[in-house]
């Protein structure tokens, strides 16, 4: 459907549990998280049901995310059944990689449309240090099996002081190798306000790139693609992309909105507004006054993020119950 702006929104991100087995510094308060109860989590039943309703208006693309949505048992069933609604063109996942070894398999079975994985580092101190887990070597395997599959995409937030090496290493990753990866701007977000973490803006990362590997050329996005732009040096395999989340924000053409793990819609992710979609599932209101519900809220999509006013606007949700 089109929102008061004009945007074509068919993307929706779906967050299946907040909960995660590493504690990213930009991400994840140091103590955990409360842990939700159960009952508070959306269901694999919920959760068809709300896809069905965006399906039929619209919605054509899925990204499932957490926390760590690997930790939610079943997973390839739930990506079987998504993929069966119709309308529902694409299945994807973002994961940290610790669980991959264990689901790639099941998760190709259910025929996953594609993978983003989170490598910030090459370096396990470095790694140990940023996620506060000794889980390196999980996460190097499975990044490893993921290498030569298709529709792969490795996500670094570069930050200053932490891991400005791993930049042009993962890059060679990209050049040699048929996987995107993309090098995002820390989102002043949940953890990261009030923290002493610095990112290091796209412009800078690019002509530290280019210097390297010569000049970058675009590459056209393809569709139902994120905000990611994306580029190529010569003899590059994989592609470059750059999320330019602050400076060059992509709100303008955003396709997409986000159901947290505790069911409540949110059309935009810096915004706390949004609709209860749960408290609609669970109190015997039928599929058609949810579906208007729902129809209503992405209408109203804000026009941006402002993360520039985030003291006024910001949603006091940190990024781990989002959905990244
Ligand atoms: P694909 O193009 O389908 O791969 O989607 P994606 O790049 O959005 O997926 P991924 O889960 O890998 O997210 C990558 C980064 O984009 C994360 O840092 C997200 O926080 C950021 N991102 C995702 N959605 C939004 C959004 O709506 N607004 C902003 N500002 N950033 C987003
Ligand atoms: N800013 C930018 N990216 C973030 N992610 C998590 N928190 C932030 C933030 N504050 C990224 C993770 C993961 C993706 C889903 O979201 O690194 O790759
Ligand atoms: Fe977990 Fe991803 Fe947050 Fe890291 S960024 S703590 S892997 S949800």
């Amino acid at each position: 459907m089109i929102d008061q702006f004009g945007r074509r929104i068919e993307y929706a991100r779906i967050s299946v549990t907040d909960r995660c087995n590493l504690r990213c510094r930009y991400c994840m308060p140091e103590c955990g998280v409360k842990k939700i109860p159960h009952d508070e989590i959306l269901t694999f039943e919920d959760i068809l049901r709300v896809t069905k309703i965006f399906a039929r208006l619209g919605i054509r693309k899925i990204r499932l995310t957490g926390g760590e949505p690997l930790l939610r048992k079943n997973l390839p069933a739930l990506i079987r059944e998504i993929k069966a609604i119709y309308g529902i063109e694409q299945v994807t996942l973002t994961t940290n990689a610790v669980l991959l070894e264990r689901c790639l398999l099941d998760l190709f079975t259910a025929e996953i449309d594609g993978i983003n994985v989170s490598v910030d580092t090459f370096d396990e101190k470095t790694f140990s240090e940023l996620t506060r887990r000794n889980l390196f070597e999980k996460v190097m395997r499975g990044l490893k099996l993921l290498i030569g599959k298709k529709n792969v995409k490795v996500n670094c937030v570069p930050l200053r002081g932490v891991n400005e090496k791993d930049i042009l290493k993962l890059t060679a990753l990209a050049s040699e190798n048929p996987v995107d990866v993309r090098f995002i701007e820390l989102m002043p977000i949940g953890c990261v306000v009030d923290s002493q973490l610095e990112g290091i803006p796209t412009a800078e990362i690019f002509s530290l790139i280019e210097s390297h590997f010569g000049k970058l050329y675009p590459v056209e996005k393809s569709l139902l693609q994120g905000p990611a732009e994306y580029f190529r040096a010569e003899n590059f395999i994989g592609r470059i992309g750059f999320i330019d989340a602050i400076e060059h924000k992509f709100c303008a053409t955003c396709n997409r909105i986000r159901l947290t793990a505790e069911g409540f819609l949110k059309p935009c992710l810096n915004f706390a507004t949004g609709l209860d979609v749960k408290k609609l599932l669970r109190s015997n209101v039928d599929d058609e006054s949810i579906l208007q519900a729902i129809e209503r809220t992405i209408y109203l999509k804000p026009r941006e993020h402002f993360f520039n006013r985030v003291n006024e606007l910001r949603d006091e949700r940190k990024m781990y119950q989002v959905g990244g």
